[in-house]
């Protein structure tokens, strides 16, 4: 029995910023975002959106009357989580009317956990084999204004079935892990920007590439030149090419621009339009890859890298299922990034300088979200989601 990812969608806000106008406004070249980090947009949430609405968004599609009453478990990964205790994925449990029978929790181990939830999702699966968990990753990346980080803002949220039989990917069972506490990146609990250590943080982020692939080398996996395409953690796209190079390095293989292109350049579509969705990121990378890549890759296998800083990294594999064209969403997702609005400088700072009010008041916020959900305001400390139109 093969077990894996079934059906995959993701969201992101209904507005973003060029990058080209941030680069304007700082005074920097704009090919120094456009080429020096491999972006070109950043998607910015209004203040009714946060991530249990992007969640919702990216998972309605996925959600029928025929398999609503069979997702047995939510597991939400996240590190802008917006309640110490509840998990958000209950919110998005209600929005999306899954059965009662339902266990749901929330991960975090800042970009990496939504790779925790899908090997736990995995082993609920290989436990019971009728099962089919939703795994959801939601975040809203923020540095601050006029921080080297900046420019790597973003947001976005993916959710995917796992099942038994999947119709896209066969996750292998063999992967390769590497522990590390060290200080690349955090968010203390009472603030809302990260505080980074960039330059560090991209080393460490190589240090645990290398140190996961050894150990799934360890781990009896695949080798190098077994695999056609690789998905890397997408903090920016530059990140993932200089991952891929420092991976042939290891493996001994020269790699070229063209083999570089063939390898990753599919995966890389989508995030250049979002930025940074931290632990939604690798997964909107291989939505991107099987819905961009012009080759078909039924039966290829797939070598898939995660990083969350602090630091966890995870090498792992998969095989693209034959016939997954027919089951991708590729139409949703190009139409889902056309329709945003585009934002000057100032809408910008006003729309990402907003924080949900913590006065415990009644708040009620303007109706600025794309999508079937919003929050529709804060009333004495309870967020208030409703469907668009309500
Ligand atoms: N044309 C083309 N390229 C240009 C250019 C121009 N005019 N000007 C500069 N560049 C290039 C630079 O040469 C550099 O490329 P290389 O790294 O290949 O040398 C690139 O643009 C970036 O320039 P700088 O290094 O000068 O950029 P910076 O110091 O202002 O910031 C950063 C870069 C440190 C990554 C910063 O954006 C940052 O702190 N980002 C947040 C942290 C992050 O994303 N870390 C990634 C690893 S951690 C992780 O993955 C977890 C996570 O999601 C956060």
């Amino acid at each position: 029995m093969s077990i894996g990812i079934d059906d995959i969608s993701f969201y992101s806000s209904g507005m973003y910023l060029p990058l080209a106008t941030l680069a304007e406004h700082n005074g920097e070249d704009p090919d120094k975002y456009r080429i020096g980090l491999g972006q070109d947009r950043m998607g910015v949430p209004s203040q009714d959106e946060d991530i249990v609405t992007l969640a919702a968004n990216a998972g309605r599609p996925l959600v029928t009357d025929d398999n609503r009453n069979s997702i047995s478990t939510i597991l939400f990964a996240t590190e802008s989580s917006i309640d110490q205790s509840k998990a958000a994925g209950v919110y998005v449990h209600r929005l999306l009317q899954l059965g009662s029978n339902c266990r749901v929790v929330e991960l975090k181990q800042a970009c990496y956990s939504a790779t925790a939830a899908l090997q736990m999702a995995c082993g609920i699966v290989a436990r019971k084999p009728d099962a089919q968990v939703m795994v959801i990753a939601s975040d809203i990346a923020r540095y601050g204004f006029g921080t080297p980080g900046e420019a790597t803002q973003g947001c976005g949220a993916v959710a995917f079935i796992v099942k038994s039989n999947p119709r896209l990917l066969s996750i292998h069972a063999e992967s390769g892990c590497y522990s590390e506490d060290v200080m690349d990146f955090w968010r203390p609990n009472y603030r809302d920007t990260a505080l980074v250590d960039g330059k560090y943080s991209t080393i460490i982020y190589l240090k645990a590439l290398r140190q996961s692939w050894k150990n799934y080398e360890e781990a009896g996996g695949l080798a190098f030149d077994q695999f056609s395409r690789f998905c890397y953690h997408l903090p920016f796209g530059k990140m993932a090419e200089k991952a891929h190079r420092k991976l042939a390095v290891t493996n001994g293989v020269s790699m070229t621009d063209e083999l570089l292109e063939q390898q990753i350049g599919a995966s890389l579509h989508y995030s250049r339009q979002i930025g940074n969705s931290y632990s939604a990121a690798l997964y909107i990378g291989i939505a991107s890859l099987l819905e961009n890549d012009a080759e078909d890759l039924s039966g290829k296998h797939i070598g898939l890298f995660s990083y969350g800083s602090g630091c966890v990294g995870e090498f792992f594999s998969a095989t693209v299922q034959p016939g997954y064209r027919e089951h991708a969403r590729r139409q949703a997702h190009v139409d889902m990034l056309e329709q945003r609005q585009e934002l000057d400088y100032p809408s910008y700072v006003v729309h990402f300088g907003r924080s949900v009010p913590a006065d415990g008041g009644r708040h009620d916020f303007a109706e600025e979200a794309a999508g079937y959900y919003r929050l529709a305001g804060v009333h004495d400390h309870k967020r208030i989601y409703t469907e668009i139109g309500d």
